[in-house]
């Protein structure tokens, strides 16, 4: 490498800097687990292009706008303590110009719009499979076409998305190399971190974020069975409190564990909800465990003083921990049918959609629906799922 920043690259890194810079591909697909310094990787690639190289543009794209900032100003933090390589340093726009002439400019595939007409002689994506397909398809590719040298599509997996399609293209088509990597493969790891890892994380999520795995339905968490409903004789419920943008969902379980009603409400007076939602619950008797973090107490009490039995409703803190506990439960519980659910178009999208993110800072898994999807339906349904486990096992009902 040219004398770049800051970085001697460990062994396994410089094999693929290597690689780049000795092969005639076009992509370099990516695929690495947590925490080997791929962004770091990249950063330095991507300034090694524009040192050695007079009048380039270079692209650097993250998903979201706060992690090509992040990268933007540990560049420009670096080029302070070397202001004899680049030129000009535009902080609004992202942009950083070179002595050679070369300029990088960084951007986030929230607003791939924005790319639309650019043309760049290299291109790099972080975190790829995080990036929305179409971004890739009807953007960035074509930012590529034209003038394009090289482009590094980098990720951890994502379950078997466009990420993995891109990666298969290895010995299929010459213009693609693809590389898998685990985080052990980072020598400056201590391997009983990621040994600990393993011990707290599901084994999914442990094969897809540090293994690197392709695994089938990675980021699908319930393999959900449906089917219509069956009656009953005792009854569980779960909701989850919202008004404008989310919904309020009620759920209701019977004693076999069978979703038997599932309606949601939204775009209405806390009063007009609150009685629509008691008057299911007093119409099954159900002992229902109600979300209030996001709403507190006076709805929960408005809700209470609606029931025809006080006793049947009890509040539900979610923690990421709590919430971390009932998905994963309903998660397996589902996969052996021990609960299922009602055949509804928007539950079913929801299920389908529903997913984790790995905080490798936090080391914590969050689930959640992506950006800009619900997972109301399915919060309510864990939280019917919880009323119905805790009365199953424990043979009576505890006030927690
Ligand atoms: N060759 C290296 N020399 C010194 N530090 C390194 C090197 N490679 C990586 N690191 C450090 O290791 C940490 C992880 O690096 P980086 O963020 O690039 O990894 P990553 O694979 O992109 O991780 P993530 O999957 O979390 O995005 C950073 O603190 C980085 O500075
Ligand atoms: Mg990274």
């Amino acid at each position: 490498m040219a004398q770049a920043v800051l970085y001697t690259p460990h062994p396994n890194q410089k094999l693929i800097h290597n690689c780049i810079n000795n092969t005639e591909h076009k992509y370099y697909v990516i695929n690495i687990g947590r925490q080997f310094g791929k962004t770091l990787l990249a950063m330095n690639q991507m300034l090694y292009w524009a040192l050695n190289e007079r009048k380039i543009k270079i692209a650097w794209v993250s998903p979201v706008y706060r992690q090509s900032k992040k990268v933007f100003d540990e560049c420009a933090k670096a080029f302070a303590k070397r202001p004899e390589i680049y030129r000009n340093l535009n902080r609004s726009d992202l942009i950083i110009e070179y002595i050679t002439g070369s300029t990088i400019q960084f951007f986030s595939a929230e607003r791939y719009d924005n790319m639309r007409g650019f043309t760049f002689d290299y291109l790099i994506v972080d975190e790829f499979s995080y990036v929305h397909e179409r971004a890739w398809t009807e953007v960035l590719r074509a930012t590529v076409l034209v003038r394009g040298k090289k482009v590094l599509l980098i990720s951890t997996p994502r379950g078997k998305n466009h990420f993995y399609l891109l990666h298969q293209l290895d010995g299929i088509n010459p213009q693609y190399k693809s590389f898998t990597m685990t985080s052990y493969d980072n020598p400056m790891i201590n391997p009983t971190e990621i040994d600990d890892a393993k011990l707290t994380l599901p084994d999914h999520v442990f094969r897809q974020e540090y293994l690197a795995e392709f695994v089938e339905g990675g980021a699908n968490i319930f393999s959900p069975f449906f089917q219509s409903e069956n009656g009953g004789t005792k009854f569980y419920g779960g909701v989850d409190l919202g008004r404008s943008n989310d919904y309020t969902v009620l759920s209701i379980l019977n004693e076999k564990g069978e979703q038997v009603f599932i309606e949601r409400w939204r775009h209405d007076s806390w009063s007009s909800i609150s009685k629509r939602v008691a008057d299911k619950i007093n119409e099954y008797n159900a002992i229902t465990y109600v979300e209030v973090n996001s709403v507190g107490d006076a709805i929960f009490e408005q809700l209470q003083s609606l029931c025809n039995t006080r006793e049947n409703l009890h509040p539900f803190i979610t923690t990421s921990k709590s919430k971390q506990d009932i998905i994963e439960s309903m998660a397996i519980a589902s996969q052996r049918k021990e609960v299922t659910f009602l055949p509804i178009d928007w539950l079913q999208k929801e299920f389908e959609v529903f997913t984790f993110k790995y905080n490798p800072k936090s080391r914590n898994v969050n689930y959640g629906a992506p950006y800009g999807f619900h997972d109301d339906g399915v919060m309510a349904s864990a939280f019917s799922f919880e009323s119905y486990k805790k009365l199953k096992s424990s043979g009576e009902y505890y006030i927690t």
